[in-house]
């Protein structure tokens, strides 16, 4: 991989180091989102995506025009297999939400967003790919929570609660 540049020629700063507007902060995590998106319809999750392993580049702009800078993954050597590897629906959540949290710091709207699991079931329901339009909101309980079996799990642990109170005031 060739050296990533800021705008001097030297070597990027990693996303920790910045501090950006707003703004800034909801156009990065977009590119980002969708960075994560073409990774995974690639087969791919990085794994340890975090400000620590994003680089802000510089891409010089075309005769005279401005600059812009642009954020670029490093550190891919762990990515997993999204499909065969048991971990890589979390790791999936670990990275989005490691990039709201960070991108939250500065627009705050970010930290209500949960492009997780949005992005996690359009994959495994075969829906996702580059153009998917994503909202950044995921309605949990009608999603994928069978609300009567949540219910049953718990009147059985209270069961076994009164039970265990039972068995110890017997005792
Ligand atoms: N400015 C840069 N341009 C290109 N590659 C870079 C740049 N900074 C770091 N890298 C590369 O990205 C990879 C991951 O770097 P880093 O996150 O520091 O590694 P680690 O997390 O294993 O300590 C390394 O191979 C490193 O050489
Ligand atoms: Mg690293």
């Amino acid at each position: 991989m060739e050296l990533v540049t800021d705008a001097h020629g030297d070597a990027a700063p990693r996303l920790n180091d910045v501090a950006f507007t707003a703004a800034q902060a909801l156009q990065h995590h977009a590119t980002l989102m969708g960075e994560v998106v073409r990774m995974l319809c690639a087969g791919v999750v990085h794994g340890d995506l975090s400000e620590f392993n994003i680089l802000l580049a510089h891409i010089p702009g075309e005769s005279g025009e401005a600059g812009r800078d642009e954020p670029v993954i490093i550190d891919l050597p762990q990515a997993v297999d999204a499909a065969g590897n048991n971990h890589a629906q979390r790791m999936l959540m670990r990275d989005v939400g490691n990039l709201r949290d960070f991108f939250g710091q500065f627009a705050p709207t970010l930290l209500k967003t949960d492009y997780g699991p949005e992005i996690w079931q359009l994959y495994q329901r075969g829906l996702l790919s580059n153009e998917t339009p994503l909202t950044g909101q995921f309605d949990r309980v009608h999603a994928d929570v069978d609300m009567r079996a949540v219910l049953r799990e718990i009147d059985d642990a209270r069961a076994e609660d009164a039970a265990r109170r039972l068995r110890m005031s017997a005792a």
